[in-house]
């Protein structure tokens, strides 16, 4: 099996690699292939991939390129996890919506929509190199905004699926407070990618007993002290946002917060710095520790499990993904993207059935998603008039003068990443 990484340069690459490594029976990689413009970093980064596949005694072979199209050539897997304009453009989209008293942030508001206009057209370009060289190669996406890109790349008829690890990231923390195995949790996990909600915590099964009430009320205090959320809110609605809520439940506060300190692309710039020193160190071969003050935690567990079910292996048949809706929200559009639990397999996901959604939870993944919708004809057709009519419908930004004044801003910011502006 040969898998490639766009995006490989990455300092993120060393957690895929160490989940590929300890997870070398249900995904047999035989190649693997970091394509990374950035000749320097893919050097280091590559380097500490040898050695952690050596520590582990990890037969497959790793191989770094800048050649897009030979390090693609015959992957039966693609994972893309690219950042255009690195934490430059991040910095950029974390800081200018301030300006407006809007929230500042990489995958939500103003700023998201900056991230998904600089990448889709890169994931589309790089979709078609990938297809012509093998038309059934499986694309899996990390790249933010995931939901619109993911709904671009199946859009345009590509095989493709959507990962985040957020849903991962509260299986473990609840498999952790329950005292139970990982494999046991599984998440009525519904909405859209960085708009979710746990609405049940099930053991055993996606049929099994939901043990949400119970989690609440024994561990509320510390469920709601990490999302930075009120108790009484997280009590009040009975289920589990996930942390991205937080921009919407608590937007001003968010946003005061925002102005007092570093952007978390100031952090992150400076944590990779520390990090690509570590990974030049010859007797380094695992990842380091600081790698996990990064947001990516169990993301390569994630992406085992989901390239193992598409390929025809040992993942898991249920698994939160990133795909279109088919009816699954019926006040969605069918090819609306939605992140759900989906049975994967070799023909890919497909949604399971939802049970009706309450309208606290419906209106904001209807609201987001006809945003999103804007967002994707801006970033695929271009035009001043359709970034503005994407932030005017966005929840967080809505009103005239901001939109007509944060559609300014980002073209500004943007102008050398944006073909027609
Ligand atoms: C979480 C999100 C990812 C996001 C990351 C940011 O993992 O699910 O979509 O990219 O956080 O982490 P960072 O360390 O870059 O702030
Ligand atoms: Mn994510």
């Amino acid at each position: 099996m040969k898998l490639a990484v766009v995006g490989g340069g990455s300092t993120y690459t060393p957690e895929l690699i160490d989940g590929f490594a300890r997870l070398r029976d249900t995904l047999p990689v035989e190649e693997l292939v970091l394509v990374d413009p950035a000749a320097d970093r893919l050097e280091l980064v590559g380097g500490l991939a040898r050695r952690i596949f050596a520590r582990q005694g990890h037969p497959g072979k790793i191989v770094t390129t800048s050649d897009l199209d030979a390090g693609v050539a015959g992957a039966d897997a693609v994972l893309l996890q690219l950042r255009v304009g690195g934490q430059a453009a991040r910095n950029q989209d974390e800081t200018w919506p301030l300006e407006c008293g809007c929230v500042g942030q990489e995958t939500t508001g103003a700023g998201g929509l900056a991230k998904a206009l600089r990448t889709v057209p890169v994931v589309l370009d790089i979709a078609e190199r990938v297809r012509r060289t093998n038309p059934d190669a499986w694309i899996i996406d990390f790249t933010n905004p995931v939901g619109i890109v993911t709904r671009a790349l199946l859009q345009t008829g590509h095989k493709a699926a959507g990962l985040c690890n957020v849903a991962i990231g509260f299986q473990r923390k609840f498999a952790a407070l329950l005292d139970v195995t990982p494999g046991e949790v599984h998440l009525d996990h519904v909405g859209l990618n960085h708009l979710t909600w746990e609405l049940g915590v099930r053991l055993g099964g996606p049929g099994g007993e939901d043990v949400l009430p119970k989690l609440l009320a024994e561990h509320g205090d510390a469920i709601a002290g990490d999302l930075r959320m009120p108790r009484q809110l997280v009590d009040r609605l009975g289920v589990v946002p996930s942390y991205y809520l937080r921009y919407f439940y608590a937007h001003d506060e968010v946003v005061r917060e925002l102005g007092t300190k570093p952007s978390r692309a100031a952090e992150v710039a400076a944590m990779e710095k520390e990090l690509l020193e570590m990974y030049g160190d010859p007797a380094l071969d695992e990842k380091p520790a600081l790698l996990g003050k990064r947001g990516g935690a169990f993301y390569s567990e994630a992406a085992v499990d989901l390239a193992s079910a598409l390929l025809g292996g040992g993942g898991s048949a249920v698994q939160v993904v990133n795909t279109s809706n088919r009816g699954t929200l019926p006040f969605l559009p069918d090819d609306a993207v939605i992140e759900v639990q989906a049975r994967v397999d070799g023909t890919g996901a497909a949604p399971l059935a939802v049970p009706a959604l309450d309208p606290l939870y419906a209106g904001l993944i209807g609201h987001v998603t006809a945003y999103e919708d804007l967002a994707l004809d801006a970033a695929l057709r271009g035009g001043r008039d359709r970034v503005f009519k994407a932030l005017l419908a966005h929840p967080l930004v809505g009103q005239f003068e901001y939109a007509e004044a944060l559609t300014d801003k980002l073209i500004a910011h943007n102008r050398e990443h944006l073909a027609w502006a």
